[in-house]
């Protein structure tokens, strides 16, 4: 990876609103410019860019990031490629290198495709293909989903894919470096994977980085054999299916969290698209950046058994460190998801998975519970054990208390005297996890509070909605609002107030000569109702009666209170880069503390 400091004076020194407007068209308001996100179906111009913060920003998608992740994601390139390809912008030379491992990189995700070409090609066109296709058929892979997870076969041949390889003129060291190959001791190359369901693993750009095969005839091999680790595939940075997941996952802000591929595809034919997995290894620090990046709802899915059971806490644990409380499903006889919708269907899978997400800790609770038996002993202590075993991971008091009531009530014990049960053995467990801690897990605490999580009040969505129709007839008080609101992004669930103000703001740059006459109003309204999304909401704004337009005190009244809403998540949000340790946020802080005590 090209360091840091290099990538940060690219950041600093490029104009992000430049180079985004050679790849689309942006519009300028304000200090900001706007153009049509290419990370999402976008119809109106629901991203920002700007050169005062150097970042763009989809308020319907989510998607954000500086100048090189604008480029890496848009060109479906690395970060060092685009950070390449920026340098040579400001005649910036790159160690050599580094560039040379980035073009090693392209090179090596070219041969991954084109692998993946051949086995998707092969599962089509040869007689092994026939059975292979009838085994994915029978376990309810579709044809659609055949291509969407691009699942191939490779063949039963010695050297079918080293062939294929060698003759577009791959060289066998780049074949056997990414573990597609083998030089046998006769010095003869074969391919590493015969006979197989391939499924190929994606890094989080949709570049195939490694393969996954899965055995389908009767044969005493490993079930699954996976790529070797190489220089694009990491095993623990793989999540299976991130690539497609994270519009559905950001769009949705929660994302489902399973075991292996079989899962994730049944979810997927269960209509949950945000779906990915660890592919059976333990959930990584870097599996916890990649899903943050999106979303911190996270719903895991594993199994019911010993394992699912203590991956589960285990996850949870490393979450809590990021002040994150998973939720998690289990589904009923130890099932996974693929048996579960074998048995019941995908409507049943849908509705189980949605409508049993309950925090992780009820899940501990409940699957301990369940296996007590109340009048011996000795499964009394058991439970006590493992329910004690997890509520000494939680840093939350409050939480750990209505465990220990449950528990008291459920096992008809007095709670004081549970209480010193739990603190006599509560250090024994901690001092356990410390070394855990200390060992692998931890990184400095972080608290990412998303705008998205400032409660909307029916007040504020009501001063909104007076807002917006004053400024339909009003284009002063259109201005007046929006003085207030550069480069200020009020979260999702606002977006159809923002987006229906910022289409105002369109017409009203559009249509100057119409400014303030009723005909003004009128191109307003029919503007805006030609968005099928808008349309109802804007009837139900302009009829309503009880928005009197020729009241101005009223919209200064709604004013202040989408004012103070403003000045709150901005506190909020300076508040977080402070504990984030964020120098610039740390002096906007002290100067807005200045400005508390000035008012
Ligand atoms: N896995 C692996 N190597 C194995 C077994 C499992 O890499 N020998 C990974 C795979 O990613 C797999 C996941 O662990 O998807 C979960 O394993 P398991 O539950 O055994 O497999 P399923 O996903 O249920 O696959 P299937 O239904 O085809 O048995
Ligand atoms: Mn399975």
């Amino acid at each position: 990876m090209i360091p840091s400091n290099v990538r940060n004076k690219i950041v600093q020194d490029i104009s992000i609103v430049e180079v985004v407007s050679e790849y689309l068209p942006l519009t300028r308001k304000g200090n900001s410019y706007f153009g049509i996100c290419p990370f999402h179906d976008d119809k109106n111009p629901s991203m920002s860019v700007s050169d005062s913060v150097k970042m763009f920003n989809c308020f319907s998608c989510n998607t954000k990031g500086n100048v090189i992740t604008f480029v890496s994601k848009y060109e479906n390139i690395s970060i060092d490629q685009a950070t390449i390809k920026l340098a040579e912008r400001i005649g910036m030379k790159i160690n050599t290198n580094i560039s040379k491992e980035a073009i090693k990189q392209e090179r090596l995700e070219n041969i991954m495709n084109e692998a993946c070409k051949f086995y998707s090609f092969y599962l089509r066109n040869s007689e092994e293909g026939v059975a292979a296709l009838k085994y994915l058929h029978d376990r309810g892979i579709s044809d659609e989903i055949i291509e969407k997870f691009r699942i191939g076969l490779s063949p039963n041949l010695s050297d079918g894919l080293y062939q294929f390889l060698i003759k577009k003129g791959f060289s066998e060291l780049d074949l056997i470096e990414l573990g597609l190959v083998k030089q046998e001791d006769n010095n003869r190359i074969h391919d590493i994977f015969r006979l197989r369901v391939m499924f190929p693993l994606a890094s989080s750009n949709g570049k195939i980085v490694g393969f996954s095969g899965r055995i389908y005839t009767p044969s005493n091999q490993a079930k699954y054999i996976n790529s070797n680790e190489n220089v694009i595939f990491h095993k623990g940075e793989v999540l299976y299916n991130m690539h497609n997941a994270a519009l559905p996952a950001r769009q949705m802000d929660k994302i489902y969290l399973f075991e292996g591929f079989m899962d994730v595809i049944a979810a997927y034919r269960a209509d949950i698209k945000n779906g990915v997995a660890t592919m059976g290894t333990a959930l990584t620090k870097d599996h916890i950046n990649s899903i943050l990046s999106i979303t911190k709802n996270i719903v895991l899915c594993f199994d019911g058994d010993e394992a699912g059971i203590k991956a589960m806490r285990r996850s949870a644990k490393m979450l809590s460190s990021y002040n994150i409380i998973p939720e998690a499903v289990v589904l009923p006889n130890n099932q996974d998801p693929d048996e579960y919708i074998k048995e019941y269907g995908a409507k049943q899978l849908e509705a189980y998975l949605i409508s049993k997400a309950k925090p992780v800790y009820y899940w501990l609770y409940q699957l301990a519970y369940n296996k007590v038996i109340k009048n011996d002993i000795a499964s009394v202590e058991e439970f006590k054990q493992s329910v004690f075993n997890f509520l000494s991971e939680i840093n939350q008091e409050t939480i750990r208390d209505y465990y220990l009531n449950q528990m008291a009530s459920d096992l008809g014990i007095d709670i004081n005297s549970l209480k010193k049960d739990f603190n006599n053995v509560k250090h024994q467990y901690q001092s356990n996890q410390n070394e855990i801690v200390n060992n692998v897990v931890l990184e400095p605490t972080k608290e990412v509070v998303k705008l998205s999580e400032i409660k909307i009040t029916k007040a504020i969505r009501r001063a909104y909605q007076i807002i917006i129709k004053h400024s339909i007839y009003d284009h002063k008080k259109l201005n007046k609002y929006l003085a207030y609101t550069q480069e200020f992004y009020p979260g999702k669930d606002l977006m159809t107030e923002f987006s229906i103000i910022q289409n105002l703001e369109l017409e009203v740059l559009a249509n100057p000569k119409l400014i303030n006459t009723s005909k003004f109003a009128a191109n307003n309204i029919n503007a805006l109702s030609e968005e099928p999304s808008f349309k109802e909401y804007i009837d139900l704004i302009i009829n309503d009666d009880l928005i009197d337009i020729s009241n101005d005190d009223d919209f200064e009244q709604s004013l202040d209170t989408i004012k103070k809403f403003i000045k709150k998540i901005k506190t909020r949000d300076i508040k977080n880069r402070v504990i984030r340790g964020d120098e610039k946020a740390i002096k906007d802080f002290t100067a807005s503390k200045k400005d508390e005590n000035n008012i």
